[in-house]
């Protein structure tokens, strides 16, 4: 057994950025959309820098048209992360991809989502729960239709919010009307910060959005303050090493903060953010920090632990995980 055959929990996923090429093509064949443009001749995704990531993402999008396409879209995930020794995942679902806001419309896709995560968990053994993330880059007033549709659906599927999109927009607090409207709804809050933006961007995040996790948050890598405040607040940071490699954040996973964080008490775990984009999988992203950082069984069950304790589930589903943890 190596360390890529244990068992996992990944927190940072979204759910459209999990898309296998093959899939969203196949969906523009019946569709009959031309999507070429956005494929390289070896049928991966084609991207510049972060900024076109997000363009071709959203083209990606484009055929991601219906409840019934968002079902067999999250059948396909469920079965690649449960082959990955995935047993538990939070998965980030835009609105705006799922009806363009309007909370009616939400409620069919988020039927049709739910419906494939019970016959993945009867079929593949794997926990799915959801965080509704609004786009930082469609704008506070589109964030607040997100925050709604949260709102409305919160309880014990839909358990979070959250922010992506482009960190260069805005501020985090220019989004705190979304934030404090999805609190007052129950639920768990994390944003994107540190990844493209600095350190000032993960200390506007928990001070601004009170967020309890953090999408990426490495930057928090350069201020020893930050570090501080992050290990007081018991914040934990959902980071994507091989997504910063690919991205160029850090020229190679020795090169990247994960362990240097870990090491200073951060709260850190491990997920792959947008796989087939970025090349990875839950399995590559614990081979590659073995290989790094001879990180063993025992770095990654307390990885796990991590993980399970930061997770946005209510107590009965993490002690269901737990013991799957155990037996796998
Ligand atoms: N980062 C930020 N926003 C996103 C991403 C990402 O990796 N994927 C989809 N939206
Ligand atoms: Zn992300």
């Amino acid at each position: 057994m190596t360390v890529a055959d244990l068992p996992k929990i990944e927190l940072h996923l979204h759910h459209e950025g999990a898309a296998p090429p093959e899939f969203i093509r196949q969906l523009a064949h019946e569709k009959r959309i031309d999507l070429s443009g956005i494929f390289k001749s070896d049928g991966s995704y084609d991207f510049r820098d972060f900024a076109h990531f997000l363009s071709v993402y959203e083209a990606a999008c484009e055929v991601l048209k219906s409840p019934e396409d968002f079902r067999r879209l999250t059948l396909a995930i469920l079965e690649e992360s449960a082959a990955n020794g995935v047993v538990y995942s939070e998965t980030f679902l835009s609105p705006d991809f799922c009806g363009g806001g309007d909370v009616h419309a939400w409620r069919d896709y988020l039927n049709a989502i739910q419906d494939a995560a019970d016959e993945a968990e009867r079929k593949f053994d794997i926990t799915l729960r959801g965080v509704v993330t609004c786009v930082r880059h469609f704008g506070p007033e589109q964030a607040k239709q997100s925050a709604y549709c949260a709102a409305e659906t919160a309880g014990d599927w839909i358990t979070g919010f959250g922010m992506g999109g482009n960190e260069g927009v805005g501020t985090q607090g220019d989004y705190k009307w979304a934030f404090e409207c999805a609190r007052e709804a129950g639920l768990r809050l994390t944003t994107h910060a540190g990844e493209f933006g600095g350190a000032e961007s993960v200390r506007d995040a928990v001070r601004d959005l009170g967020v309890e996790r953090v999408g990426h948050g490495v930057r928090a890598i350069e201020d020893d303050d930050l570090i501080r405040e992050l290990v007081d607040r018991e914040v934990t940071l959902e980071v994507c090493p091989g997504s910063n490699v690919v991205l160029g954040l850090f020229p190679d996973f020795a090169a990247h903060p994960i362990a240097r964080l870990r090491d200073q008490g951060v709260n850190v775990t491990v997920s792959t953010d947008d796989p087939p984009f970025f090349h990875t999988t839950m399995r590559r992203e614990y081979e590659m920090l073995h290989q790094a950082f001879c990180w063993d069984a025992e770095d990654f069950a307390a990885l796990n632990d991590t993980a399970l304790n930061a997770a946005f589930c209510d107590d009965d589903t993490r002690e269901r995980v737990k013991k799957r943890l155990e037996r796998t």
